[in-house]
C-alpha cells in the first residue's frame, strides 16, 4: 500500500484543447499520464491536487473522470482553479455515483490513509484572484483548511493544497499559520506549470515540509509520499 499525489491533470477528452501553453512538456500528456500511473496499484491512494479537467459542468468533464476513475488506486480529489464543474458535495458525489465513479472529496472534512490523515483545500492565490472579495474567499479557504484539519483530531496530518501557499515573492501568512499551529509537516501543492515551476518554494520552511506535485513537474508520473 502507498501514498501517492499528482495535481493538474488538466483533462479534456471531450472537446481537445491545445496545451502547448503550459509548455512543450504537455505534448502527448494524457499518454504521459496514463503510463505514469503504471507505478500505481489498485490498493494504492492517489491524492488529486485539482484542476483536474476542463470541463464547464459535470457532464461536460465526464470522459475525463471516467479516464481518471480508470487509472489504478483509490482517488481523493480537491478543488483547483480551473475545476469550473465543481459543484456542491452531494450533487457531486450522486453524479460520481451515478456514473460508478469512485472518487472521495476533499472537501471540508479529512479523508483516512491508514492512520494518517489527509487534508486540504484549493487555498489562496493572491494574484489571480483580484476584485472585491480577495479577503472574503482567502478567509474561506483558511477556515476550510482548518475544518479539514480539525477533523484529522490527533492523528499525523498531511496537508495537500491547489495553490501554492508561498512561492518565490509570494506568502500567504494566514494559511501558512494554520499550517504552523496544527504542526502540519508536510504539504504538498500543485498550481505551477511551465515557466513557473522554477519559483515553487520546496523544502522546509518554518516546520513544514513543501513539495510542489503539478503533473509537468513530476514529468505527470504520480509522487509517493508514504509506503
Ligand atoms: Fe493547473
Ligand atoms: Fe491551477
Amino acid at each position: 500500500m502507498a501514498l501517492y499525489a499528482i495535481g493538474d491533470t488538466h483533462l479534456s477528452l471531450n472537446t481537445p484543447k491545445p496545451m502547448d501553453v503550459f509548455g512543450g512538456n504537455w505534448v502527448g500528456y494524457v499518454d504521459k499520464l496514463r503510463a505514469g500511473f503504471e507505478i500505481v496499484r489498485p490498493e494504492d491512494t492517489v491524492v488529486l491536487c485539482g484542476d483536474l479537467s476542463w470541463g464547464m459542468s459535470l457532464e461536460e468533464s465526464k470522459k475525463d473522470f471516467q479516464f481518471l476513475n480508470d487509472l489504478p488506486g483509490r482517488k481523493v480529489i480537491l478543488k483547483g482553479n480551473h475545476d469550473y464543474w465543481w459543484m456542491t458535495a452531494s450533487k457531486m458525489n450522486r453524479f460520481f455515483q451515478d456514473n460508478g465513479f469512485q472518487f472521495e472529496l476533499l472537501h471540508n472534512c479529512c479523508r483516512l490513509y491508514g492512520d494518517v490523515a489527509l487534508c486540504g483545500t484549493r487555498g489562496w492565490f493572491l494574484d489571480e484572484e483580484k476584485g472585491g472579495h480577495n479577503e472574503k474567499m482567502r478567509n474561506r479557504e483558511v477556515m476550510r483548511l482548518e475544518a479539514s484539519l480539525k477533523a484529522a483530531g490527533d492523528r499525523e496530518k498531511l496537508v495537500f493544497l491547489h495553490y501554492p501557499p508561498l512561492y518565490q515573492g509570494y506568502r500567504c501568512p494566514e494559511i501558512l499559520e494554520v499550517l504552523k499551529r496544527y504542526q502540519v509537516k508536510r504539504c504538498f501543492f500543485g498550481h505551477l506549470h511551465g515557466h513557473s515551476i522554477r519559483l515553487a518554494i520546496e523544502g522546509v520552511q518554518e516546520g513544514t515540509c513543501f513539495s510542489l506535485v503539478s503533473a509537468d513537474s513530476l514529468n505527470f508520473i504520480p509522487k509517493k509520499i508514504l509506503d
